[in-house]
């Protein structure tokens, strides 16, 4: 059992919680995740690791409530404890120094930046970070990423808060201000199509882009086949060849195809469950509600 310490929400629909789960706290790298069930007959589901602290054996997680298994996961209190949580799994983000890197983090994506900028700052790189969400209620960390990294932008689609606009129409001046040849490298996490964008922006400029995959995932130890995403023409496992990847090799029509593939059970699973649970369903503004 792993117990929830903490509790918090973030932002909309986007929680935190403070997990004790030594085993993790202790071998964790940043980009690195684990699988969880919320309960025996529960699904596997995979949320990364967003901080660790070996220390008191703690890792906090940050989810965006989506469905079934994230909106109960939301339920849980502090004193509850989740059944079944494994980690730390995947591979660590590869970090080294060379020089300026670009740290962007888009959504709920930003929960996953934050120790990949903070272990690139401490390997002595200037980092700059750039984090975006729709909307000024969906933004968090912006604390957090302003204390590791050496200058944050913020942007929101319609400019409630930060630059207006996209990531990465950020990503685009910064290329221009600091140089191509300055950049030694651009990392990414958060939406499917974010990514994919972030990939088209440095292509040009040949500019070394690594980004985190989110495939669906069921055991998260390459037996399933589940995560299989495309990289430089050959099928991998993001679970265990990744979850990062050279940006510039992904096939992410197929990603964005595959991500899409249980959307009717997904729905279905959720809108039984919110029913059960006398919530309210279908309604477009609200992720959380199918
Ligand atoms: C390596 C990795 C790290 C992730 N880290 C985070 C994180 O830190 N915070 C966060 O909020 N989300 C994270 N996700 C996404 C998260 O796993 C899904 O949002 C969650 O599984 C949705 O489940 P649900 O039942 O709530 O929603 P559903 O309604 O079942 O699904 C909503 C969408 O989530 C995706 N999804 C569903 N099931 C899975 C699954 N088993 N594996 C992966 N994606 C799935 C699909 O694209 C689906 O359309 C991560 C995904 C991966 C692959
Ligand atoms: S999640 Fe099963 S092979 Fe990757």
């Amino acid at each position: 059992m792993f117990k929830i310490l903490q509790k918090e929400v973030l932002a909309e629909n986007t929680k935190k919680i403070v997990v004790e789960a030594r085993d993790v706290a202790s071998h964790a790298k940043a980009g690195q995740f684990v699988i969880l069930r919320n309960d025996e007959r529960g699904e596997r589901y995979p949320l990364t690791i967003a901080d660790f602290n070996a220390a008191q054996g703690t890792i906090p997680l940050v989810f965006l409530e989506m469905g079934k298994s994230t909106g109960r996961l939301g339920q849980f209190d502090v004193g509850g404890a989740i059944p079944d949580l494994v980690g730390p799994l995947g591979n660590p983000t590869r970090i080294e120094n060379v020089g300026n890197v670009i740290c962007i983090g888009g959504g709920v994506g930003i929960a996953a930046a934050y120790p990949v900028a903070r272990a690139f700052a401490q390997a002595g790189n200037h980092v700059v970070g750039v984090i975006g969400a729709k909307n000024k209620a969906l933004l968090f960390f912006e604390d957090e990423m302003r204390a590791v990294c050496d200058e944050l932008i913020v942007t929101t689609d319609a400019g409630s808060h930060g630059a207006k606009g996209f990531v990465t129409e950020r990503l685009s001046e910064l290329i221009e201000r600091l140089g191509a040849d300055a950049i030694g490298e651009v990392f990414a996490v958060g939406p499917t199509v974010m990514m994919k964008a972030v990939a088209e922006t440095t292509r040009p400029h040949g500019i070394r882009t690594t980004v985190s995959l989110n495939p669906i995932m069921v055991d998260g130890t390459g037996m399933c086949g589940g995560c299989r995403v495309e990289v430089g023409g050959e099928t991998k496992f993001a679970c265990v060849d990744g979850p990062d990847f050279d940006a510039h090799q992904v096939d992410f029509g197929l990603l964005m195809a595959r991500q899409r593939m249980y959307l009717q059970e997904e729905s279905q699973a959720c809108q039984a469950w919110r029913l059960e649970q006398g919530l309210k369903i279908s309604d477009e503004e609200n992720p959380a509600s199918c």
